[in-house]
């Protein structure tokens, strides 16, 4: 044959490759999985659980009493058993949607049909906004993305976030996942989060969009430190840190979010797992706090509580107990394996696990798993084209703004005019990081922007990483220093990564990593213009030798600004943004972390050990910097306008407290539901830059019960436009907000001076009855 019958030949060959390839891509698009599928399998419609026009229970009951004892352990583990006769397919529980969707957990992948989602700043910084309507906001614009992709079989419907675990140590290595360390942010935030995955836009009230879960029940907050770790950590609690930290998320997330999963964490809580604990479980959760959904466990928490922590015997005793418990589901396939023997070695009967499986089949309704095809429901055309929009993309990077925190400013720095500023030296080794800013339980974003790509999109730059990563046991500062000296200013962009704070990787160190300090000092010396020092990290540093030294001109923390973050760190330097961001957890000085085990789990100070406390309700010591903080490039100014002196509480006759001098009324008895008031102030800005603020209500009780120093009440965040005004509003309820919680964990109205301050206008308030 000629070359040219040749070369025809091969040209018709790789058309034919090309049209195989790229229809092979096409039928790569997977279908979604659901059960009742009575389009292909018309007999399914005579079964009842299929039956969409009746209720969720009865089909829930239906299900159940078709299902073998074999096939309903089955369902008890995150990889759930199919039954084909009944039309049911295998599910995958196991999804993550921490700050968009996530790869994390088998039930997500991301493919070329849906090759990233929209990676959101790490939620404590989201948290640092103190923007409710932004944590919500962005659970929606999730769950639109989950849908989307659980359309195209990429996902699962189940997603086990938000953590909101009180971020008590600044040295945990998953402090980053959490809203901070206030019970009110943290109640805030995964109420609001919880309500965006899971609302559905037609108004039912008991449909899910997606399930979301509240993790990790609880007092979870140590992964790896100095050798003690999550699987073996007993976490010693009293009543009242219980009743008044660790608690109050997990019971706003299920009454006040109506979330539809709690999973119960690795820790032992005062000796008992918390996946076996009747108690926690079924008595709080579902007995007082009422869940409407499954509790499941972390993974494999049952496998941890027999084998590393030894708290049964048998493997079937660890499955019976953890069923008995009140635990529905199973991450991980232990209950597989040993719910059988369990039953035939009569320590479990058939019902405590039909009830287990009824809770997570009514989670799996709600979803309208067993409702036929999606694509004909509610969410059905959502697709790829839903995944990483310009409005999501742009949300990321309006929360990575409103998250930012300004903690020092020096006049004349910041913000950076870019007409002024014609060179900008960049310097770090988080300086040009594109993984880094969007922290753990991530998923591919859609793109980057790197800091150093968002700051040169205004002005020249030059760049140096300072450090080969942030680990920086050598820095390079030759040349470093060289490119700030001939710069008009110089930002450094340092604090750590994965490999500094992660999951099963606590701090031991308060410091910057290596000679990270080494090199911002010695930058700082030689810099031509202003120096922005810029913190990205999830647990605070000890940054004290930058706060006081002068030549460091700003200092901005820009948590783990999700896959926007570059832009938006951008566009607070620029003063294309005013920043508004008010930290959500206080910086210890590195003195904290030689002192104070981290295993040490209580919350108040006890002075006859020297033991400081901790987070700001409590904590006696030094802070580098403190809860709430954030400066604004305006400043804002309060006028009171109404607050109450006196409140009575009314009390029924014959109380013994009217004879006795009492110092507290039980909540729980007293008539006080519906008692509140409103705290109405004037909040101007003052500057020549609009931009919105946070108004922080707390509360310092009367010194009774140990209670805490004082304690947010509530927040407002307002936009102002420069040189304008505007009333808030802030509506105290006299039960829920002014109460503490006493040494047995009872919720007690402290009577006496309530002292609320506002910044720095205070108003006493006495409560009497
Ligand atoms: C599960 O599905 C597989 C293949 O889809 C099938 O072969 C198997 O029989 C199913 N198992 C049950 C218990 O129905
Ligand atoms: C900055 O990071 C981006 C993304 O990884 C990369 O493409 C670019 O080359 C880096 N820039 C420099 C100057 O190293
Ligand atoms: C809160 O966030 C929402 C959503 O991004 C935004 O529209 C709103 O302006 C923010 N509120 C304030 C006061 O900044």
């Amino acid at each position: 044959m000629g070359s040219a019958q040749n070369r025809a030949l091969l040209l018709c060959f790789l058309i034919l490759v090309f049209l195989l390839l790229s229809s092979g891509r096409v039928s790569r698009q997977s279908l979604p999985v659901f059960a009742c599928d009575v389009g292909s399998n018309p007999a399914l419609q005579n079964l009842e659980f299929c039956d969409t026009s009746l209720g969720i229970d009865m089909r829930v009951a239906d299900l159940v009493k078709r299902l073998t004892l074999q096939e309903k352990i089955g369902f008890l583990v995150n990889r759930a058993g199919n039954v084909s006769r009944l039309g049911i397919p295998m599910y995958e529980w196991w999804s993550e949607a921490l700050h968009g969707v996530s790869y994390v957990g088998p039930g997500t992948r991301f493919s070329k049909v849906v090759p990233g989602a929209t990676s959101f700043p790490q939620v404590i910084l989201t948290a640092a906004s103190f923007n409710a309507s932004l944590f919500e906001a962005i659970g929606r614009a999730v769950s639109t993305e989950a849908r989307a992709m659980y359309n195209v079989g990429l996902a699962g419907l189940t997603f086990w976030s938000p953590n909101i675990n009180i971020f008590r140590d600044p040295r945990w290595g998953r402090g980053q996942e959490t809203p901070g360390e206030d019970p009110l942010l943290s109640s805030k935030y995964g109420s609001a989060y919880v309500r965006g995955l899971q609302q559905k836009d037609d108004g039912d009230p008991n449909g899910l969009k997606v399930a979301a879960c509240c993790k990790h029940y609880t007092a979870y907050d140590v992964d790896n430190w100095k050798g003690i770790d999550r699987f073996h950590f007993n976490a010693m609690v009293s009543k009242q840190d219980l009743g008044d930290t660790f608690q109050p998320p997990f019971k706003s997330c299920v009454i006040d979010g109506n979330v539809a999963s709690v999973m119960c964490s690795y820790n032992q809580v005062n000796g008992k797992p918390t996946c076996a604990d009747p108690d926690l479980l079924a008595g709080v959760i579902r007995g007082e706090w009422k869940l409407n959904g499954y509790i499941v466990s972390d993974c494999d928490s049952i496998e941890v509580l027999y084998k590393s922590q030894r708290y049964t015997e048998t493997p079937e005793e660890a499955a019976a107990k953890s069923i008995l418990a009140g635990l529905d589901l199973n991450c991980g396939s232990f209950l597989g394996k040993h719910t059988a023997g369990a039953v035939e070695g009569g320590l479990l009967d058939e019902a405590a696990i039909d009830k287990a499986i009824s809770n997570n089949f009514a989670t799996l309704m709600r979803l309208g798993f067993f409702d036929g095809d999606p694509r004909k429901q509610l969410y059905g055309k959502l697709g790829p084209k839903d995944v990483c929009t310009t409005e999501h993309q742009e949300l990321a990077r309006e929360a990575a703004r409103q998250g930012i925190v300004l903690l020092k400013n020096s006049p004349g720095s910041l913000p950076l005019s870019p007409t002024a500023f014609k060179s900008v030296a960049v310097i770090g080794p988080n300086a040009n990081v594109t993984e880094t800013m969007i922290g753990n339980y991530e998923g591919t974003p859609c793109k980057y922007t790197t800091p150093l790509q968002g700051l040169t999109a205004s002005v020249a730059t030059t760049y140096q990483p300072g450090c080969s990563n942030v680990v920086c046991s050598t820095a390079q500062l030759d040349d470093a220093k060289n490119i700030a000296a001939s710069a008009d200013a110089t930002v450094l962009i340092v604090g750590a990564d994965k490999s500094i704070e992660a999951e099963k990787l606590d701090r031991i160190d308060l410091r910057l990593p290596g000679q990270q300090q080494l090199l911002v000092t010695e930058v700082a010396k030689v810099s031509k213009g202003p120096v922005i020092l810029v913190i990205m990290s999830g647990g605070c540093m000890d940054i004290s030798f930058a706060k006081s030294d002068d030549r460091i001109t700003s200092i901005l923390w820009v948590g783990y600004p999700g896959e926007a973050g570059g832009a938006a760190i951008a566009d607070v330097i620029f003063g294309y943004f005013n920043p508004s961001g008010r930290l959500p957890m206080t910086w210890y000085p590195q003195s904290f972390a030689d002192m104070v085990p981290m295993t040490n789990i209580m919350m108040r100070p006890d002075l006859s050990n020297g033991y400081p406390g901790r987070t700001y309700r409590f904590y006696t010591g030094e802070t580098v910097y403190s809860f709430g903080d954030g400066l604004s490039y305006s400043s804002f100014n309060y006028h009171l306008i109404q607050a109450p002196k006196l409140v009575f509480i009314p009390l029924e006759e014959g109380h013994n407290c009217h004879s006795s001098r009492c110092k507290s009324l039980e909540v729980s008895e007293q008539r006080c539901q519906n008692l509140g008031f409103d705290i109405q102030l004037r909040v101007k800005n003052m500057g020549r830059m609009s931009g919105s603020h946070t108004v922080f209500l707390f509360s310092t009780p009367p010194s009774i019960h140990n209670s805490p120093q004082k304690h947010l009440v509530g927040f407002e965040k307002v936009f102002l436009k420069a040189q304008t005004e505007t009333q808030v509003r802030l509506k105290v309820d006299v039960c829920k907000d002014l109460s503490v919680v006493d040494e047995s964990g009872n919720r007690k109205i402290a009577l006496g001076q309530h002292v609320l301050h506002v910044g720095s206008l205070k108003s006493s308030l006495s409560l009497r009855i």
